[in-house]
């Protein structure tokens, strides 16, 4: 059984976690823009992972439109963000971006943030909503650490985690 790993990725994050991904189902990594027409041909399952952007998950659009063409193929998504993998914030992901009626598997997958290969206007508006932040006032003690850990670069990636989405894919 063939299977392809396919990313959008804007800091690297995604890639690390599809290559992590690829690596353990001993497949091939491809970015979204540079998809190779073969190796999609050939896989009957192909795993998606993309970055979430203000809860929209990076790629997915585009994604969606392939698997139109692609309808006798298992599909698994994977996104990654910066936000804690509390369940209610996953589903809400999840329902937001995926279609209730479409059966996918979907994983989500802590990252963190990185402000030096960050685009112009995905730094402006971290910048805003950082500053949207401190102005709230009687912020909990959880929610002044997480506005800290904001304000800067850091990764928390867990190569641990894959565990289950290679298991999914195994399962197929
Ligand atoms: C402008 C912007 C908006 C973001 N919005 C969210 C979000 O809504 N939820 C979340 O968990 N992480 C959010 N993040 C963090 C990214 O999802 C995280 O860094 C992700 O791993 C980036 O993936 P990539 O580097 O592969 O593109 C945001 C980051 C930026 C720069």
């Amino acid at each position: 059984m063939g299977t392809v790993v396919l990313y959008a990725s804007k800091t690297g994050f995604t890639k690390k976690y599809a290559e992590w991904i690829a690596k353990g189902l001993k497949c091939q990594a491809i970015s979204l823009d540079k998809v190779d027409q073969a190796a999609i041909d050939q896989a009957e399952v192909i795993v998606f992972g993309g970055g979430i952007y203000a809860g929209r998950i990076n790629g997915l659009k585009k994604m969606q439109k392939y698997l139109a063409k692609w309808s006798n193929k298992k599909f698994i998504v994977f996104a990654t963000g910066a936000g804690p993998e509390r369940t209610e914030e996953v589903e809400r992901v999840k329902s937001s971006n995926l279609s209730q009626n479409q059966d996918i598997p979907f994983f989500y997958f802590r990252s963190g943030l990185n402000y030096e290969k960050m685009g112009f206007k995905d730094k402006l508006m971290m910048k805003c909503f950082v500053t949207i932040l401190k102005k709230q006032k009687n912020k909990s003690e959880a929610d002044q650490k997480a506005l800290e850990a904001m304000e800067k670069s850091y990764d928390v990636c867990d190569q641990a985690k894959i565990k289950d989405l290679i298991n999914c894919v195994n399962r197929v």
